[in-house]
């Protein structure tokens, strides 16, 4: 199949590589060109534009940082939506309020093209290996039309609703997560004294309630980031959980709620990220409380 990748950072150049192995025809686009190269040396076609890569492809994935993100690539002077692209279908998976998905589905819409929204859950290793979680929002015929191409990226995928609901379930998701990493920290904190291996610590914590499904995954990563080691490729970083965290407690103001314990741990993100944290790995929030007294 002929598909576009509108967003070639860390997940879009994981899932457009994903896409290329499986024999897929990919065009690339990224605001930052270079971002395309490994893709391109892989044999994706670069477009000089977002509408190019829309004009090249059936299909058209986007995985961007936010709402001004997605705001650039699909309604710029060059974006995806500025010439014809009645028939395709948009595939729309970044991290933003049910509302962007929506307002942007409906001029999709107008387009008189297809769109769901498939937010993921799952990082950049699961993207290479088509393990992610997909939470889909869209009609069902949609739904429909894209899940083979769905299949190839992910593990499960659940369709929750229409559009906007894919979003709001990833935000649930991604809060309890969030809140963990810090509430993580403040429990190191009070191991601290024990003088255990951090390894051992993970390892105690990963069996039993205390810890998330998570700290199997990164049990690695968390214990070198302890021990003050490398932890390879940063695949999450703090800044963009800052935004994660921003993003739910304003989606949970226009629902007329609060969020306390959220809006708690983005202040802590906030230090973190002031105290120079902010492109480092999320697993810097925990090693941050564990390894000196913070006092906020
Ligand atoms: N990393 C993860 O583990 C993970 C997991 C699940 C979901 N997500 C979500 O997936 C999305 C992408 O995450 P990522 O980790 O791949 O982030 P990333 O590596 O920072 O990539 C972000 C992408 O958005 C583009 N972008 C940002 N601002 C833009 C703008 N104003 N105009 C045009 N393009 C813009 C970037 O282009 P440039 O290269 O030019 O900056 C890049 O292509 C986010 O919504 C994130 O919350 C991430």
């Amino acid at each position: 199949m002929k598909i576009g990748v509108a967003g070639t950072g860390r997940m879009g150049a994981a899932i457009a590589q994903r896409l290329m192995n499986l024999g897929h025809e990919l065009t690339v686009w990224n605001r930052t060109a270079e971002k395309t190269q490994p893709l391109a040396a892989a044999g994706a076609k670069v477009a000089a534009t977002p509408f190019q890569a829309a004009s090249f492809s059936e299909t058209v994935i986007t995985i961007l940082t936010d709402a001004a993100a997605i705001d650039t690539a699909y309604h710029a002077r060059d974006g995806l939506l500025s010439g014809t692209v009645a028939g395709k279908l948009f595939i729309e998976m970044s991290t933003v309020r049910p509302g962007t998905e929506r307002e942007l589905s409906a001029r999709i819409r107008e387009k008189g093209a297809a769109m769901i929204e498939c937010p993921v859950g799952g990082t950049v290793g699961p993207a290479r290996d088509g393990k992610l979680f997909g939470f889909v929002g869209g009609e069902a015929s949609d739904v429909a039309r894209a899940r083979p191409l769905l299949e190839q990226l992910c593990r499960r995928i659940e369709h929750v609703g229409p559009v906007g609901s894919g979003a709001s379930m990833k935000l649930a998701i991604n809060l309890p997560l969030l809140v963990f990493w810090q509430a993580f920290g403040e429990a190191l904190a009070l191991c601290r004294p024990l003088g255990l291996e951090p390894a051992k610590i993970v390892d105690i914590f990963a069996d039993t309630s205390g810890g998330p499904n998570v700290l199997k995954g990164r049990a690695a990563a968390l214990a070198a980031a302890l021990q003050g080691k490398d932890v390879g490729p940063v695949t999450v970083d703090v800044d963009a959980m800052r935004k994660d965290l921003r993003t739910m407690v304003e989606e949970a103001e226009s629902l007329g709620t609060t969020l306390p314990v959220t809006s708690r741990a983005l202040e802590c993100y906030d230090e973190a990220s002031r105290a120079g944290l902010g492109k480092g790995d999320i697993t810097g929030i925990p090693v941050r409380w564990m390894s000196k007294p913070v006092k906020t």
